[in-house]
Parts: structure tokens; C-alpha cells; sequence
């Protein structure tokens, strides 16, 4: 099939379903018509969509952790225990390594492995394993709607299990779920695949049956500045809404000047609705998640809950409905339910405190929301251009000639040109522009930018300043200066 951004014919969705579900055996276990009626069943007060709606419509921002053990009564313990002592308003199913690579097999040893040794030997959840049964165990044990969270470049397998089983909302797409995690999966092939689970989440949401969507905004959680990001996400929510998504979540990582997160939250929602109304999506329901700091974190405790603290001010402060909450063992690797119980009680204690705060929309706030916006549109419609106005088509050929572009991912299929450094008050710029299509204009401002940093610390802006930024927080700053 030609690769477009259209919906695909009910036909030809079911005639790919075929081979989709009998690539492991719990594929046999879905069936369309008894999922639909199963998600009929489901309280609102656990589903994703409306959950969302609730909090967009008060001004709320939703706390969620990340969560995945191998077994299914561990995970429920788990969950259980992060919505009742990590007080969490979401919750997720963070996926293990092999299934995101789909290699079931694998994955059923970590299963016996971990039965036998009675501790997790995967680093998350296999869904696929454990079937539509076991995921609805894990879905009916909690009283919150409840993520599949992962990193899948081909999780059509994946979507159809934990949707049958229950799950209201699912992670990634074609671009945030491969050029940050794969080397060799090509474009067309990510985006023909996330057509899929598109496809099959509007197909639900043909029978009045809403699942949310949300694209992983922090992309390679290094230094992304936010018009790649937004880029991205966009361009993922208007693949999604094609194929019959009806709320999406977009996404972004914090950056960590409080300027320009806050600007980053507003400008991606305006950006969003604004685009997707340019393409006539008009009952598209749009929220926004911000992503903890993904960068390096301190190894002592006290300071990373002062980096998750700094996290959740900006979240809510920005007005993000939904935060993810890094925890004090980030440093470390999986955390214990503890640690992350803690990570989402910082987190909801400063949310809590800056609800009533509005930022007072400073003329710093409004200039950084200008030039997003610029750099964003200025993306975006070089993308849609080489398309001829198809965003799939765009997609391909954009990050071909790396008119869009992500710093420092491992995937082929970019240019990873550009090279994103912090000025002088820790916001992210480019040092490189790469192939960007950025106007003079916005190529002087980051020049300027860079020239006021370089100033100050009387150095050249150049890579060993990347470097200094990549390592400052995990060092206690937030931007890398020279040692005095
Ligand atoms: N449980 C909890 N957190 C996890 N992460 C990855 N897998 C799991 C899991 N199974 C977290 C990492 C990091 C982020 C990218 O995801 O600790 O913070």
C-alpha cells in the first residue's frame, strides 16, 4: 500500500489485523465486537478521555507515574500501592524491553524467570505475554485510568492486546517511538505501523468507545528544544486524528528554564488546535503532558527531588493536564514503589501549592511564545510542503532533507544535524541549525543568544559547551559553565 496520510478502508485494516494477530498466540485471544462491549463497562472515573476532559475543563494537572514489573499480580500490588500512597490521578503499564522489540519468547523466559526467582526479571510489563485476561486483571484493580506506556516502533500487536484488555490510553507514534529508540526501522515503515494502531483506536472510537493517544514529547531527552518537539508531536497528532483518534494528548520534556517550559506548554496546545483546525479535525479533544526532566539526574536524593520539585512547578505553573513524575532513584535506574511514591507526593504537594498561581503573562513569557510558534509553523510547513500537503508523505522526505530534525537520535533515517545548546539563562537554543528552514530572523536570534553566553563565560560557543549543558543537572546546575 502507498504510504498517505488518509484513513484506511475498513477492508484493508481487517485484512492486516489477520496476520497482526496470528504473530503469537494471545493474538487469538481479541475479539473486536466482545472489547468494545468490555470498554461499555468501564466507569468514566477510568477513562482516560474523560479523566482528561475533567481536568482540562478545572484547570488541573494530573499526576502520573512510570511503572512496569514482569508479573501480574506484582504489577497490581504495584499500582495499587502508587495510587494509594503515591496518591496518583493516572497510572501506567510501563512495558518491558523485549516486548517492545517484540520478541515474545524473551520475554516468556523473563516470565519464568522472574516466577522462579520470585522478583521481576523484566524491566516492565509483557502485556503481549499475559494476554487480554491479564491485562484486564491488572486494569480492574485500580480506581484510575491506566496508560500503556513503552517505546514500540511496531506495536500493532501490543495496541490490540492492552486495548482489548481494557486499557484506555496508549503511548508514542510513528516518530517519537522510533527515531529516538531505533537505528534501522525506516519512517514509512513507523508510520504505516502507527497508521495501524490509529486505525484501530478509531475503529473503536467508530463504536462511541474513547481511547486517548499521546505522543512521547522528549523524543531523545536530551536538550530538545521545543519547536522540535511541538514539530513532532503535531505532525503525530494529525496522523492520529486522520485515522479517526478523537483525543490526544501531545507531549513535551521539560527543558528547565521556567520562561520557556512555560511558554512551550501554551504555545504546543495552541499550535495543536490550531493546526489540526487547519486540517478540519474540530472535535479533536486536545490535552498536553509534561515530562519531568529526562536528562541525567543527581545521585543524592535531596537534589532530585529538588529536580522533580522544579518539574512540577513549571507542569503546573503551565498548565499541563497531565505531569510525569520523575522519582529520587532516577539516577540509579527502576525505582522501588517507594521512591516513586515519593517522586509523585513531591510532585502533587507543589502542584497543589501553585494551582492558585497564575503566571501573570510577562512579556518574556509572550516573546518566547512568538518565537515557538515561528520556529514551529516554520517546520511544520516545510514538512507539509515537501508532502504536497501530506503529512505522512512530509514526514518521509522532511527528515530526509532534515527540515525536521531531532539532536542526538540514533535512528538513520534523520539528518541529527542540529545540535541544541542553553544560553545564558539556561534556555535551550541551537548551536547548530542544521537543515532547519528557520527564517534569518530566528537564525539571528539563536546566533545572539549564543553570543550573549559565550560573552559571559568568555568562550566560544562550541561543543564542549553542549557537553557542560548535557551533565549540569546531574551536577547541580543548570547550565554547564567553565570550572573557575
Ligand atoms: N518502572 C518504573 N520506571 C521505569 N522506567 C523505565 N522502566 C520503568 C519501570 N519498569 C523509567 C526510567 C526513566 C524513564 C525513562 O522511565 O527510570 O526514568
Amino acid at each position: 500500500m502507498e504510504l498517505r496520510n488518509i484513513k484506511w478502508e475498513e477492508e484493508e485494516f481487517l485484512k492486516q489485523r489477520k496476520g497482526v494477530l496470528e504473530s503469537w498466540p494471545t493474538g487469538s485471544q481479541v475479539d473486536l465486537e466482545e472489547s468494545v462491549n468490555y470498554h461499555k463497562s468501564i466507569p468514566k472515573n477510568k477513562i482516560s478521555k474523560w479523566v482528561l476532559k475533567n481536568a482540562k475543563d478545572e484547570g488541573k494537572t494530573l499526576t502520573q507515574p512510570r511503572a512496569g514489573v514482569a508479573l501480574i499480580d506484582d504489577q497490581i500490588e504495584l499500582l495499587q500501592f502508587l495510587e494509594r500512597e503515591g496518591m496518583a490521578d493516572f497510572l501506567p503499564i510501563t512495558i518491558d524491553s523485549y516486548t517492545r522489540l517484540n520478541r515474545y519468547e524473551e520475554a516468556q523466559k523473563g516470565i519464568e524467570e522472574s516466577n522462579r526467582l520470585g522478583r521481576s526479571m523484566l524491566n516492565g510489563f509483557p502485556a503481549v505475554n499475559h494476554g487480554v485476561e491479564g491485562c484486564r486483571k491488572v486494569c480492574e484493580s485500580v480506581n484510575v485510568p491506566v496508560e500503556v506506556r513503552h517505546g514500540t516502533p511496531d506495536s500493532r500487536l501490543l495496541a490490540e492486546i492492552t486495548l482489548a484488555g481494557g486499557f484506555t490510553d496508549f503511548e508514542g507514534g510513528a516518530i517519537t517511538y522510533n527515531i529516538p529508540y531505533s537505528k534501522d526501522v525506516a519512517l514509512t515503515t513507523s508510520i504505516r505501523n502507527w497508521q495501524y494502531v490509529d486505525r484501530l483506536i478509531g475503529y473503536y472510537q467508530e463504536k462511541d468507545v474513547p481511547i486517548n493517544r499521546e505522543s512521547f514529547g522528549p523524543l531523545t531527552g536530551t536538550l530538545v528544544p521545543p519547536c522540535v518537539a511541538h514539530a513532532v508531536s503535531i505532525s503525530e497528532a494529525l496522523l492520529a486524528a486522520t485515522q479517526g483518534v478523537r483525543s490526544i494528548t501531545v507531549g513535551y520534556g521539560q527543558c528547565g528554564n521556567l520562561i520557556q517550559d512555560v511558554a512551550a506548554i501554551e504555545s504546543l496546545s495552541i499550535l495543536t488546535e490550531e493546526y489540526l483546525k487547519k486540517f478540519g479535525f474540530r472535535d479533536v479533544l486536545i490535552t498536553t503532558v509534561f515530562h519531568q526532566w529526562m536528562g541525567g539526574f543527581p545521585q543524592n536524593e535531596a537534589e532530585a527531588f529538588a529536580v522533580i520539585s522544579w518539574g512540577a512547578t513549571a507542569a503546573g505553573l503551565g498548565g499541563a493536564t497531565k505531569v510525569i513524575v520523575k522519582t529520587p532513584h532516577e539516577a540509579f535506574g527502576i525505582p522501588t514503589k517507594e521512591a516513586n511514591a515519593l517522586g509523585l507526593r513531591a510532585t502533587k504537594q507543589i502542584i497543589n501549592m501553585v494551582k492558585d498561581q497564575r503566571l501573570v503573562e510577562t512579556e518574556l513569557i509572550k516573546k518566547e511564545i512568538t518565537i515557538i510558534k515561528e520556529e514551529t509553523k516554520s517546520i511544520l510547513e516545510a514538512t507539509l510542503s515537501l508532502g504536497n500537503g501530506d503529512i505522512a508523505i512530509g514526514l518521509v522526505r522532511g527528515f530526509e532533507a532534515g527540515v525536521i530534525d531531532v539532536p542526538f537520535a540514533p535512528s538513520r533515517f534523520t539528518k541529527s544535524k542540529i545540535i541544541p545548546v542553553r544560553d545564558n539563562n539556561g534556555a535551550v537554543r541551537l548551536l547548530n541549525i542544521g537543515n532547519l528552514p528557520f527564517s534569518k530572523k530566528l537564525r539571528n536570534f539563536h546566533k545572539k543568544k549564543l553570543e550573549e553566553r559565550g560573552k559571559v563565560e568568555n568562550r566560544k560557543p562550541s561543543f564542549k559547551m553542549v557537553v557542560d549543558d548535557i551533565y549540569a543537572i546531574s551536577k547541580g546546575y543548570l547550565v554547564g559553565r567553565p570550572k573557575k
